[in-house]
């Protein structure tokens, strides 16, 4: 599959469905490279892999770092790098974190949550040469502030709120759109009002692509399953048979036989 490019992902709306996995290191990277259209370093790197409750701390050193190692595994894919929590509050402060992410890494752009409220700073990156993907609907990074995660569009008046977000950001100059824990309804409604290719995650079937966390789809993450995954693979289950087997070679004296040892 060739790379994309900002004209392919525009051409693509309504002729093609795309296709995005996070991936957060280059052994996984590499696995994804050229399968799909993008790969997301999400900021959900905070939770699958480094244990934590939310995605609200991890830092910009840490998706700088994580960024880089998946652009060393995936040279053939569009990369996108998520802007932490508090790292774009503000056109300066949103500015200097991007460009890190341009000069620092390889990624092809950046994904920042917010609607109409962050449609300045969306346009302040664009005008400045960085390529952005706006992400509404249900937004992590407002899990502590609105208690817990929220499924947005269930009604005609919060449905509205977010065509307008998503207008605002299209016109902000945003590539593409995530959309994210909405009703299906609202999110067909958003997909058909922006020009840009809106992808879904637990937003229905209307959008005009898909994204998943890949440690929820090859069913590593085990702490929760949401509604929304679909698991292609039972990792965790897998890793844990085979570590067993391995347990027993070694105690059984199985591991190293001559096939193994110099
Ligand atoms: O951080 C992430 O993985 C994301 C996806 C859920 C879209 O933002």
């Amino acid at each position: 599959m060739k790379k994309q490019s900002i004209t392919s992902i525009q051409k693509a709306k309504g002729v093609q469905k795309l296709t995005m996995i996070t991936a957060y290191d280059a052994l996984f990277a590499r696995l994804f490279d050229g399968e799909v259209d993008f790969i997301l370093v999400g900021d959900s790197l905070n939770m699958s892999f480094g244990g934590k409750p939310d995605t609200l701390s991890v830092t910009m050193d840490q998706m700088i770092y994580h960024t880089q190692a998946v652009c060393n595994g995936a040279q053939n894919t569009f990369v996108i790098c998520d802007m932490p929590f508090g790292t774009y509050s503000d056109m300066n402060s949103a500015f200097l974190n991007a460009k890190r992410v341009y000069q620092e890494t390889n990624a092809d752009a950046v994904k920042i949550e917010g609607g109409i409220e962050k449609a300045h700073i969306i346009k302040h990156l664009t005008d400045n040469s960085i390529a952005v993907v706006g992400h509404i609907g249900l937004m992590p990074q407002n899990y502590r502030s609105e208690g817990g995660y929220k499924v947005k569009g269930k009604d005609e008046e919060n449905i509205q709120q977010l065509i307008n977000d998503a207008q605002s950001i299209e016109h902000a100059g945003a590539f593409l759109l995530v959309v994210e824990g909405v009703k299906s309804e609202a999110a067909k409604a958003i997909s058909e009002v922006v020009s840009i290719p809106v992808i879904g995650i637990g937003a229905g079937v209307g959008t005009d692509g898909q994204v998943l966390v890949w440690s929820d789809m090859f069913g590593f993450f085990e702490e929760f399953k949401p509604k929304f995954v679909k698991q292609y693979l039972d990792g965790a289950n897998m890793i844990k048979k085979s570590l067993k087997q391995y347990k027993n070679d070694v105690v059984n004296k199985d591991f190293p036989s001559d096939k193994e040892e110099y």
